[in-house]
């Protein structure tokens, strides 16, 4: 058994991390300072873990937070490209700052490995598909450039101080605690709560438009082999996590609709300016390095998450989340 430290473990990936590894018997502590988590996603773990309120930019309690840890699962950040295009400097120093004192500390802690939530927005809007980890880097907004800006730091990180580190590209990541505002697969939240309500959905642009929608427990799993890989295959290198399928809204409408038994038509509005058309990852590195592989697809994930909304959406319409 090993002590894991999730940052960012209020938040939507972070608390379904630390309900699998609670659920494997594994020691979790994690540290969250609310930006967009939500206190909620800590309820049900309240007594399995250890929690700090904290930011990553307490460089000092960043430092004590690390002190005997096994591992280190980095998915603090402010994930959002639009607050990174209205406040670079904010969105900065969360995103980089933050991610430099966590892997200071982490490396003064001696702790085995550093895991990092990097993210598709690293390959911009380049129309070649799948996406895969040798092509070259193309960011495009504030945000992609500081979450690119931290694979760099983990790489450097593994060279220069000889510190384990691996970074996994998350390809729109869904399923149940999402929040819909989420500029990743928010849209599927959004979608789930609006049909549950009978209240008409919105989609922008032909509908075309596809994304390599990814399950959380993939992303989960990616996560935990990631810890537990060979150095040798890993260590310093960056990981595609994704399924290798993709989906457009007007189909995943369809499979929602069908789902929920919604029965109205979408309304199409105007594409939004800077939309990246497709995305789709080529997964091979992630399968042979780690043996990652997806185990939940889209079409039972999307079943998943409306049984979980279908619980939470009353309490989540009463709190004032965004339709
Ligand atoms: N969801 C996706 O599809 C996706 C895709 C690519 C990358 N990512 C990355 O995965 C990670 C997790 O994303 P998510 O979807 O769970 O988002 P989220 O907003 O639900 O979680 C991020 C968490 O980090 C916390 N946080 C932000 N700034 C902090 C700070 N300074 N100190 C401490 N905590 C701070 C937030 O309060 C929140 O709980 C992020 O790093 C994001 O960039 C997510």
């Amino acid at each position: 058994m090993a002590t894991y430290l999730i940052s960012g473990i209020a938040g939507f990936i972070g608390s379904n991390l630390a309900r699998e590894l609670v659920r494997r018997g594994e020691t979790v502590r994690g540290f969250d300072n609310f930006q967009t988590g939500k206190r909620e996603n800590l309820e049900e773990l309240k007594g399995k873990i250890e929690f700090r309120e904290l930011s990553l930019l307490d460089a000092t309690g960043v430092k004590d937070v690390c002190r005997g840890v096994d591992y280190v699962l980095h998915q603090a950040a402010i994930p959002s490209v639009p607050k990174s295009v209205l406040d670079p400097v904010t969105s900065h120093e969360s995103n980089i700052t933050g991610t430099l004192n966590l892997l200071i500390a982490a490396r003064d802690a001696g702790v085995k490995r550093v895991v990092y939530a990097a993210s598709s927005s690293a390959y911009g809007d380049t129309p070649a598909l799948p996406k895969h980890e040798g092509m070259m880097p193309n960011p495009i907004s504030p945000y992609a450039v500081q979450k690119l800006c931290g694979e760099l730091y983990l790489t450097s990180f593994s060279r220069v101080y000889g510190m384990e580190t691996v970074s996994l590209r998350y390809f729109n990541i869904f399923g149940p605690r999402q929040d819909p505002t989420s500029p990743y697969s928010g849209v599927l939240a959004k979608f789930i709560t609006q049909m549950l309500a009978d209240r008409p959905c919105t989609i922008f642009g032909d509908g075309e438009q596809s994304r390599d929608f990814t399950y959380i427990d993939n992303a989960v799993n990616a996560n935990l082999l990631a810890c537990a890989a060979l150095a040798e295959k890993v260590n310093g290198r960056v990981f595609n996590v994704a399924t290798g399928t993709r989906f457009s809204l007007n189909q995943t409408f369809k499979m929602l609709s069908a789902i929920i038994g919604y029965s109205r038509n979408p309304e199409y509005q105007e594409p939004r300016a800077g939309d990246v058309k497709h995305s789709l990852a080529d997964i091979s590195k992630a399968h042979q390095a780690l043996g990652y592989q997806p185990t939940v697809g889209f079409e039972e994930g999307l079943r998943r998450t409306v049984e979980w909304y279908k619980q939470a959406v009353l309490t989540m319409t009463a709190r004032g989340m965004p339709s």
